[in-house]
């Protein structure tokens, strides 16, 4: 693994050589690809005529995208701005009704370890001086009957806004957990609120960003991928209620069904409810 430092260079690689461990495939037919592939040409070639796009313009694009690969900013940049087309096309194709999925991100690591249905994510004393969140709710079918076998994994940013395995210094397993829900379906998870999120802007993402005149923030989220038995699984992510950046996301991952509103519950303690329908698996 490339040695990880919190800038974009660093979580890029980091990014890269974890999606390059595992093994991609599709079983896309050569006339879907031709037909693919023609769309994407014309569709390119109709902007630069368009817009008569230059010499000098030709030539900055070809020295970005080397440097999008060099600086391993791939995951990143693609994850950004064209994952969330790819999901809503993912969950429309499916005629999917259960809980609304959103971006997966770069930074999932499968594998977590196991916590049980009431559980505080793994963190260290430095993270406990965020708010703390109490997140509970239940994983259900279509009809409302709980999940016994279901499994909820959550990950998320600390603080500082950095995810553990992407960065230096951060216990392997930070704010990253496999929870699995007690025989009713429901979990009980106390973690902290995460802050706003600003993807690494100091590579060849950040520079596009800048170039367009953009923002590289994120609003605060939780990522979640619920599984059970027979059932879909959804990679989904959580936000939160007048959060900064929840009307304009970088990443344009925000659904009005993914956002929570915490209130303090009796201690004193954020605290909020969300539960899980999953469809059939197909
Ligand atoms: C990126 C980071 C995230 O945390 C996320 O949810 C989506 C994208 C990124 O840096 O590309
Ligand atoms: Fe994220």
């Amino acid at each position: 693994m490339t040695t990880m430092n919190p800038t974009a260079h660093g979580s890029g690689n980091a990014a890269t050589d974890k999606f390059k461990t595992q093994r991609v495939s599709s079983d896309t037919s050569v006339e879907r690809a031709s037909a693919i592939y023609q769309d994407v040409l014309d569709a390119l070639a109709r902007i630069i005529h368009k817009h008569e796009v230059t010499y000098d313009e030709y030539r900055v694009l070809k020295q970005w995208l080397i440097d999008v690969g060099e600086c391993g900013e791939w995951p990143l940049w693609l994850d950004v701005f064209l994952e969330h087309d790819i999901e809503e096309v993912h969950y429309n194709r499916n005629h999917f009704t259960g809980t609304k999925g959103s971006i997966e991100g770069p930074y999932y690591v499968p594998d977590a370890p196991k916590l049980p249905a009431t559980c505080t994510m793994p963190m260290r004393e430095k993270d406990k001086a965020a708010p703390p969140l109490i997140f509970k709710g239940q994983v259900t079918d279509l009809e409302g009957n709980g999940l016994p076998g279901a499994t909820v994994e959550l990950w998320h940013a600390d603080e500082d806004r950095f995810y553990s395995q992407f960065a230096p210094g951060i216990p392997e397993w930070n704010l990253r957990g496999t929870i699995e829900v007690d025989e009713s379906g429901h979990f009980e998870i106390t973690t902290l609120e995460p802050a706003p999120y600003q993807i690494p802007n100091d590579g060849p993402t950040g520079w596009f960003i800048k170039s367009y005149g953009g923002h590289p923030w994120r609003p605060a989220h939780l990522h979640l991928l619920v599984t059970a038995p027979g059932k879909r699984a959804v990679t989904t992510q959580l936000y939160f209620q007048g959060g900064a950046w929840v009307e304009d996301d970088v990443a344009s991952a925000v659904k009005p069904e993914l956002i929570l509103d915490p209130k303090p519950n009796a201690g004193g303690i954020a605290e909020v409810t969300y539960n899980f329908t999953l469809d059939p698996e197909a």
